[in-house]
């Protein structure tokens, strides 16, 4: 089958066997893969590798865990999910996801149903960016109705899964983004924009009950803290909580903050599944590659400017 392969620091297409299923697996013949800035950090991080990915010195690399496919095997242990269903989903992170491939093996257990009124494409965008912006703010924030929400890089993958998921749990939503993504910021249902370029969202907004940073750095990190109500939550998907001012802080207010690495969960899918069948969540795709130039979508991911999501198809 085809494959990009890491190979002398650089993605490659190659000829690789198929992978083989294990009892708790099924095979996936992939029609669609999105890219985040994770896929690109283990390209130009190798140190990185074996923390995120737990592969050895010398081990063969496959980038990528955001997948949408057509179910080809299943292991034996497999009972919700059958040959011919279209499946989505974020497989083994983290670990070795293996998604940059005609074929996948994945664990039935990080997988939920396609939704069939939304495309591969929509629903292979709609995996680590998606299920990072649910554990952040429903799983590890709980956000209810009526609270005051800051969501940072509003315009990005996370970030505009995020505003929406914001919203659908009736929050009151304020997201920074660039001048150029204020409409469609705006669009995706925020009530309030702030241009973190022009403008300092320290200044406009207090007692924020809710903020989701994903910009790197404690400074940054301190101007949300400064923003959130004494008792709220502040989710970092950078930046963590135990360097001396920001702990100091942290325990002032006392403050719910959590430092989330997003985790493979069919059940978090199954939920996003659902919101995406009854509209009340969609994906922005604003960019396909094919996948003989899924390099050229790394470099897109680099560039720090993707609004939504880009993805590759098969
Ligand atoms: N810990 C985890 O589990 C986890 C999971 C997912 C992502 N992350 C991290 O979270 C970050 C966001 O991920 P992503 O997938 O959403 O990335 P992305 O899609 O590449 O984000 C691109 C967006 O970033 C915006 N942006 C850049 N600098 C900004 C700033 N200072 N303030 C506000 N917006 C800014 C850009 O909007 P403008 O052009 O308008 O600036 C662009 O739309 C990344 O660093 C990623 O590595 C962590």
């Amino acid at each position: 089958m085809k494959a990009i392969i890491l190979k002398e620091e650089k993605l490659q297409l190659a000829d690789i066997q198929q992978p083989q299923i294990k009892e708790n697996e099924v095979l996936v013949q992939v029609k669609a893969i999105s890219i985040n800035p994770v896929d690109n950090f283990m390209v130009t991080n190798p140190e990185s590798r074996e923390r995120i990915m737990g592969v050895a010195p010398g081990e063969e690399i496959i980038v990528g865990w955001d997948i949408s496919g057509i179910v080809t095997q299943v292991g034996r242990q497999v009972t919700d999910i059958k040959v011919g269903d279209a499946v989505f989903g974020m497989v083994n992170f983290p670990g070795h996801g293996k998604a940059y491939a005609e074929y996948v093996a994945a664990p039935a257990a990080h997988l939920a149903l396609k939704p069939d009124n939304i495309s591969h494409e929509e629903a292979a965008a709609a995996t680590l960016a998606a299920l990072t912006a649910w554990q952040a703010l429903v799983t590890q924030a709980k956000v209810k109705k009526n609270e005051k929400v800051l969501i940072h890089v509003a315009a990005g993958g996370v970030g505009h899964y995020a505003v929406q998921l914001a919203k659908h749990f009736g929050a009151h939503v304020i997201a920074t983004a660039s001048a150029a993504n204020r409409e469609f910021v705006l669009g995706l249902g925020a009530d309030e924009f702030i241009d973190y370029q022009t403008e300092k969202f320290e200044e406009k907004i207090k007692d924020a009950d809710v903020v989701l940073d994903a910009v790197y750095g404690e400074e940054h990190l301190l101007r949300s803290l400064e923003v959130v109500k004494p008792g709220g939550r502040v989710i970092s998907l950078l930046t963590f909580f135990d360097a001396t001012p920001v702990a100091e802080k942290v325990k002032e207010k006392q403050l719910y903050a959590y430092r989330l690495l997003v985790a493979s969960s069919g059940e978090d899918m199954k939920s996003l599944a659902a919101l995406l069948e009854n509209g009340s969540i969609r994906s922005y795709v604003t960019g396909t590659y094919s996948f003989e130039r899924l390099p050229e979508a790394h470099e897109q991911i680099a560039g720090r400017r993707t609004r939504g999501k880009i993805v590759v198809t098969l």
